[in-house]
């Protein structure tokens, strides 16, 4: 695997890559990789010639000064993991290459109503320091094909339009969510979890596979109102549980066979999303 710090060095290594016709693949991260990250790279590794993985923690896309300081950053145990997963190209920049002096954001706000809706709502701001790094980075990487996880729903739809608007030439994937044993969905932040915090937190997918089980006109309202009951009693603080449309993601207020549940909880220190596409079971 080759290691790049610096963008121009990384630009000319792409515009070579670029000669040779191939088809580039890129995965997006800020490190503290996981089985989840892995899977992405697998799956980029399968569609693409060259896969390119970086590991950039965002400074303007964290609404909290604390989550930033304290976001994991085990970069040796990262470039062991993507070596063993047969990435072949790492970015890892400083911030000062990325931003240099100017940290203006771009704004996020004519992306739809959505934009405004759940992490929106929660942290304001996060979006558009998203879109501002990952326009960037897609100007540098150049992709075919990019790589997102399915955890940060809303964030896939945000570079969805993203893609739309500015690189309609770049394929999106929406991979599918890596989860525990338990069902807890695999994030960066789950090392701040106690142990005990790890297992209660595996209630977050079980209630979301409740509202599944009752996916049905006449049982899904009651099972919602379960699940949001459940989640809203100690040890978690409930921010939000929606059924929503899978792409305006406005709460529904009647049964519609396509939708998405979401879910964002604090427990203890750790902030976790969730979400589960809800289609009819046979
Ligand atoms: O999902 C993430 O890890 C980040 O939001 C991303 C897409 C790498 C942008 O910093």
């Amino acid at each position: 695997m080759i290691l790049f710090q610096s963008t121009s060095d990384l630009r000319s290594y792409i515009s070579e890559q670029k000669a040779k016709n191939l088809r580039i693949g890129f995965v997006p991260t800020m490190g503290a990789l996981h089985a989840g990250h892995l899977s992405l790279i697998k799956i980029a590794r399968q569609k693409c010639d060259l896969v390119v993985c970086s590991i950039f923690v965002n400074p303007t896309q964290f609404n909290v000064a604390s989550d930033l300081e304290t976001y994991p950053r085990p970069l040796s145990n990262d470039i062991r993991l993507l070596s063993e997963g047969f990435c072949d190209v790492l970015f890892n920049p400083s911030v000062d290459e990325v931003y240099g002096n100017d940290f203006t954001k771009d704004s996020s706000d004519d992306y739809g109503s959505f934009i405004h809706l759940l992490e929106g709502a929660s942290r304001p701001g996060h979006f558009d320091g998203v879109i501002t790094v990952v326009k960037k980075l897609f100007l540098l990487v150049q992709p075919d094909e990019v790589f997102f996880g399915q955890k940060d729903y809303q964030q896939c739809l945000v570079i969805q339009t993203l893609i739309e608007r500015n690189f309609p030439f770049i394929n999106f994937n929406l991979c599918p969510i890596a989860r525990e044993n338990n069902g807890l969905a695999m994030s960066s932040r789950n090392v701040r979890l106690s142990k005990e915090e790890f297992e209660l937190a595996s209630d977050l997918f079980k209630n979301l596979t409740h509202i599944l089980t009752n996916w049905k006109e006449n049982a899904w309202l009651d099972a919602l109102l379960e699940a949001r009951t459940f989640l809203s009693k100690k040890p978690f603080e409930l921010e939000y549980l929606e059924v929503c449309d899978q792409f305006t993601l406005e709460p529904l207020k009647a049964f519609k066979p396509n939708a998405i549940a979401l879910v964002a909880v604090q427990l203890g220190k750790t902030r976790l999303i969730d979400n589960l596409l809800l289609k009819p079971t046979l």
